[in-house]
């Protein structure tokens, strides 16, 4: 308990100690994370970059309890993972931490209003209005009036909008993103980078990102680099993001909302 007690004092919404994590490999073992030890504050914004295969997914859902096949102590949002059975850590994702994944992950036959609403499902007790809700989470998006629409007819940053409304739906204090902006073109990428840094900004969300663009690690407050498994010394403070370069690269700032 000492060491639950330890993290618990850190203060940190996010807090990782020791964290190791191995996949048996023949007689062998590989092992992807060899003790990883960070610390994210509350509406704090951080990417996490590091080389295909450095174990960035695999941190990122151990702080989201999809992973507690681990060694190490991981408090998130006011809990020990490690102390959580099954059933509470379906609840600590299902309230206080959002995802948002590269391909979506939407499912495709339903309106973008019941995909907004599938975490009502899980919620303990239920979730008064989810309708309402969801439609208060996809106007927060920008897609307020696309609730009806088929998700499998909407563009790429159309569906990660929804995705994103999705992550929001039972208002979570963190969110955990991987690759967000990876199936994306130059134009819906940028936009949802400008909704996220919105919601951190102005909603107080956490946001944690794992990415491999640059434009992503520009907008975070922070960048913690993994390499071999070890977070690399050296994370840069890149102050407030308003500084960061503009990304160039298409000029037009039209959106592709509610089409
Ligand atoms: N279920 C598994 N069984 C065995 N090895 C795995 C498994 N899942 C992941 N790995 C290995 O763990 C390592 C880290 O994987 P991870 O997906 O976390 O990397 P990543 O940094 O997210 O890579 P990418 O940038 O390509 O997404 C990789 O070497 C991968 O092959
Ligand atoms: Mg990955």
């Amino acid at each position: 308990m000492k060491g639950n007690e330890r993290l618990a004092m850190s203060g940190s919404q996010i807090s990782l100690r020791g964290i190791k994590k191995s996949y048996p490999s023949g007689k062998l073992e590989t092992h992807v994370l060899r003790g990883i030890d960070l610390d994210i504050d509350a509406g704090d914004a951080v990417a996490i970059v590091g080389p295909s295969g450095s174990g960035k997914s695999t941190l990122l859902n151990i702080m989201g309890g999809l992973d507690s096949q681990y060694t190490g102590k991981a408090h998130v949002a006011g809990q020990d993972l490690d102390q959580l059975n099954d059933r509470q850590l379906s609840l600590f994702r299902n309230q206080k931490v959002g995802f948002v994944f590269q391909q979506f992950n939407l499912l495709e036959h339903l309106s973008c209003q019941e995909n907004v609403a599938i975490p009502a499902v899980f919620a303990a007790g239920g979730v008064a209005d989810p309708q309402g809700r969801a439609h208060a989470a996809l106007e927060r998006v920008g897609l307020g009036d696309m609730g009806p629409k088929l998700a499998a007819n909407l563009s790429g940053g159309q569906k990660q909008r929804v995705a994103i409304a999705r992550a929001l739906f039972c208002q979570p204090e963190i969110l955990l993103c991987d690759e967000p902006t990876g199936n994306l073109d130059s134009r819906s990428g940028r936009q949802i980078i400008e909704l996220f840094t919105e919601l951190n900004r102005n909603e107080g969300v956490t946001l944690v990102t794992v990415t491999h663009e640059t434009r992503v690690s520009e907008a975070a407050s922070r960048v913690v680099s993994i390499e071999d498994g070890l977070l690399q010394s050296g994370a840069v403070a890149h102050g407030d993001p308003d500084d960061a370069p503009d990304d160039d690269d298409d000029d037009d700032d039209g959106g592709d909302d509610g089409q």
